[in-house]
């Protein structure tokens, strides 16, 4: 098969590096892909929401599928343009992506389609959202109505704060994505994120994870696209799994189908874990940053057989995918300054060292120099990957990495897996 894989970030490294292993693989092209993911295949210099370009580079190699990787592509509209272009994409249309690219349309769909979320109220105007806010107790979370790359989130722990986080995102900290705000009721719990490939009528589950939204340890900080991940996840027990695919899922995917727009892709179920059952925080319409990472590492199956039936239909013919045995671990290495303004330019020494068989080390934001030095370019900047017998090994193995690794006034969590393990985060190997 040749593939057009689209996106820069790890993610789209993980994804790439599986798809590369596949022997139906003939051919494959990132665009704009990343420097590791130029080991891996060929890269052309198209941005990921130019649905006109990435349509012409789909033309021009030949491709058998396309996968969309970000939001920002399929937000774009690449799978309605493929569509009419007659290439099977893996990524789900605009109209079915608007379970992610507007939280007012999700919370609205979660209600009309009986799916249990928190309550919530759509604002575009201070006033009134900041009368509703008062009507909650904390913490109080608000968010951005559009894509705000997993930075449109505050949950607030005063009333101060979620004020001052409603005039932030309506006065255009988030551009057009912030010309509403959301405001949920907290919900009390455990996050996971649950996973299901969709070929607009059989969906198939597709792994869980769990992320660690802050940027530092203890959860603390800011919400950051994500800063580590690990899976198995011990909360996602059978039970849950299930009451997530029957009371989240699969109400999600006959919905969104009954209502015009069949769901092709994967479907990103984020969710709490409360003490009553699975709750809906959020809906994404691609996989999550880094929990992709993850469930690559653990993969046992050929991916491409699910990507390539979930964009032609024929998913109902696919055994569920196997996993191995083992955890997988990634912990996100980030630029000084993320999830701000980054900064950027600093060579990066170590991180293609060879690590052994049982590490990766994903890029997202890295660049290659002209004198071939790897430099930060992004906020998050590398994803170190491990798999091992126990999460514990895992994350051993994961930290040795990282402390070889020399990432000029960048960050990352020394604690990544701290639910599922239950213990100190390991001290500096
Ligand atoms: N890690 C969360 C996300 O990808 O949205």
């Amino acid at each position: 098969m040749k593939v057009l894989l689209v996106g820069s970030g790890g993610r789209e490294h993980a994804l790439a590096w599986k798809i590369a292993r596949s022997p139906l693989l003939k051919r494959l092209v990132c665009a704009p892909g990343n420097p590791g993911m130029a080991m891996l295949g060929e890269i052309r210099d198209t941005t990921a929401d130019d649905a006109e370009g990435q349509v012409a580079l789909a033309r021009e190699v030949g491709a058998d599928l396309v996968v969309l990787g970000p939001e920002t592509a399929i937000a774009a509209g690449l799978a309605d343009r493929l569509s009419v272009a007659g290439i099977p994409c893996f990524g789900p249309t605009a109209g079915a992506g608007r379970l992610e690219s507007s939280k007012a349309f999700a919370k609205a769909f979660a209600q009309r389609h009986g799916i249990p979320s928190g309550r919530f109220g759509v604002f575009g105007e201070a006033g009134p959202a900041k009368a509703f806010l008062a009507g909650f107790d904390p913490p109080f979370v608000v968010k951005a109505d559009g894509l705000a790359a997993g930075k449109g989130v505050v949950v607030a722990t005063t009333l101060d704060e979620a004020e001052a986080a409603v005039d932030d995102a309506l006065g255009g900290r988030f551009g057009a994505a912030g010309a509403r705000v959301v405001i949920e009721a907290f919900m009390e719990g455990e996050i996971a994120s649950l996973f299901a490939l969709c070929d607009g009528e059989t969906n198939l589950l597709f792994g869980g994870a769990q992320d660690h939204k802050r940027a530092y340890e203890g959860e603390r900080g800011p919400n950051t696209g994500g800063m580590g991940a690990y899976s198995p996840a011990p909360v996602l027990s059978d039970r849950t799994v299930e009451a997530a695919r029957s009371q989240l899922i699969e109400p999600a995917l006959a919905g969104i189908a009954a209502e015009g727009a069949p769901y092709r892709g994967v479907l990103f179920c984020e969710m709490m874990v409360s003490a009553e059952g699975p709750r809906l925080i959020e809906f994404n319409a691609r996989f999550g940053d880094p929990e992709c990472q993850v469930l690559m590492m653990r993969l046992n199956s050929d991916i491409l057989p699910y990507l390539s039936a979930a964009a032609t239909g024929r998913l109902a013919r696919l055994p569920a995918p196997e996993w191995r045995e083992e955890a997988a671990i990634c912990v996100v290495l980030a630029a000084e300054g993320y999830p701000g303004q980054p900064s950027t330019g600093q060579v990066i020494a170590g991180a293609e060292a060879d690590f052994g068989e049982a590490v990766t080390v994903f890029h997202a934001g890295t660049a290659r120099r002209a004198d071939g030095a790897l430099i930060v370019s992004g906020g998050r900047v590398l994803n170190v990957c491990a798999r091992g017998p126990t999460l514990a090994a895992a994350r051993d193995l994961a930290y040795r990495a990282v402390d070889h690794i020399d990432l000029p006034g960048g960050f990352h969590r020394r604690d990544i897996g701290w639910r599922a393990l239950g213990d100190r985060p390991p001290a500096r190997l």
